[in-house]
């Protein structure tokens, strides 16, 4: 399958990811739906959408402009709707296998056979995913990342049921949105890069918790001693701690003191103005 016949895309969450993916598809050219369970949760995510289309257009990285892509966006709340006349539908709801049960067996009744059904989950094998379809062939991951308008890594992960067709189908269409597709044939809790980075986070956030650091001096030795582009801390931040704790508790690993506070205050990262840092009354990320 090529460009030519994945021509709509539906995207399910209006969150960090879901808004992100929509909005690379779109500006790929495709025709894309973007659906959440709440209007207020759909238009926060358009907003996003625009807000990054408008920094784009302004430093002239858009081959359009940022109206012309927000044409191809059409939002709604209806999950019938947003998938009726999609080719491919991706799954990025929050990190619940009961949930995503709930909407992949009603993506079975909702969408032709021949759709190809993927999942942007960070951490649950698709195998558990796509066990409730009677034909799990047609399941996928791809898996994005944060934030996907500037990520151009995408995993492309078979499950124990997916096809070549399929997965060469989703390793395609990533091609045609500019990303750079990896295939991951080994479905395992985290695929590649989780698997790699989750200790990169943890150990930082065990040497805070057990006092041998603090979050800035970890954050500032990584960024300025190592050269990465963001320290541990603000990556969380940027990704959402909550992702992280669920990453982790899907694969049975401690989660360090300092991560259980910050889901248990429900102070998960930028989306909600405070994480390791305070985005509403501090200066954000702040380890420079
Ligand atoms: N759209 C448009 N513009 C955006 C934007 C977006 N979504 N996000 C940030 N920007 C803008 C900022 O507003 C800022 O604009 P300004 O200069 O006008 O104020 C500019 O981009 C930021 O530019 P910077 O020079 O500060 O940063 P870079 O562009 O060089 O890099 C980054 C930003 C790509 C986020 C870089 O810091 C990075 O690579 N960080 C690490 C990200 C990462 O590792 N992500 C993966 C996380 S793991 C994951 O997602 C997996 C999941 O399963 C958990």
């Amino acid at each position: 399958m090529s460009k030519g016949t994945i021509e709509r895309v539906a995207v399910l969450g209006a969150g960090s990811m879901g808004h992100g993916i929509t909005e690379v598809t779109a500006m790929a050219g495709y025709d894309v739906t973007m659906r959440d369970i709440e209007a207020e949760l759909v238009e926060e995510g358009y907003d996003q959408i625009e807000w990054s289309l408008e920094k784009l257009e302004e430093k002239d990285r858009l081959d359009e402009s940022a109206a012309a892509v927000l044409e191809r966006i059409e939002t709604t709340t209806d999950l019938g709707e947003a998938v009726a006349d999609a080719d491919l539908v991706i799954e990025a709801a929050p990190e619940n296998l009961e949930l995503k049960h709930d909407i992949f067996t009603d993506l079975e009744d909702l969408t032709d056979e021949d759709t190809l059904l993927a999942s942007n989950t960070s951490s649950l094998p698709i195998s558990d995913i796509a066990d409730v379809l009677e034909n799990s062939e047609r399941v996928l991951g791809l898996h994005f990342f944060n934030p996907p308008v500037k990520m151009d890594l995408v995993e492309v992960i078979y499950g124990e049921q997916t096809t070549d067709e399929v997965a060469e189908a989703g390793y395609e269409w990533v091609e045609s949105i500019d990303k750079t597709p990896i295939y991951v044939r080994k479905d395992i809790r985290g695929f590649v890069v989780n698997t790699v980075l989750g200790p990169f986070g943890g150990e930082a956030a065990w040497m805070v918790s057990e006092g041998e650091a603090t979050i800035r001096q970890a954050d500032a030795a990584m960024v300025h001693r190592r050269g990465y582009p963001m320290g541990p801390f603000e990556l969380a931040d940027m990704t959402g701690i909550d992702i992280g704790y669920h990453v982790r508790k899907e694969a049975d690993d401690p989660i360090p003191p300092i991560i259980e506070e910050k889901v248990e205050n429900e102070t998960l990262g930028q989306k909600t103005g405070e994480g390791f840092y305070d985005y509403e009354n501090g200066d954000g990320a702040d380890y420079e």
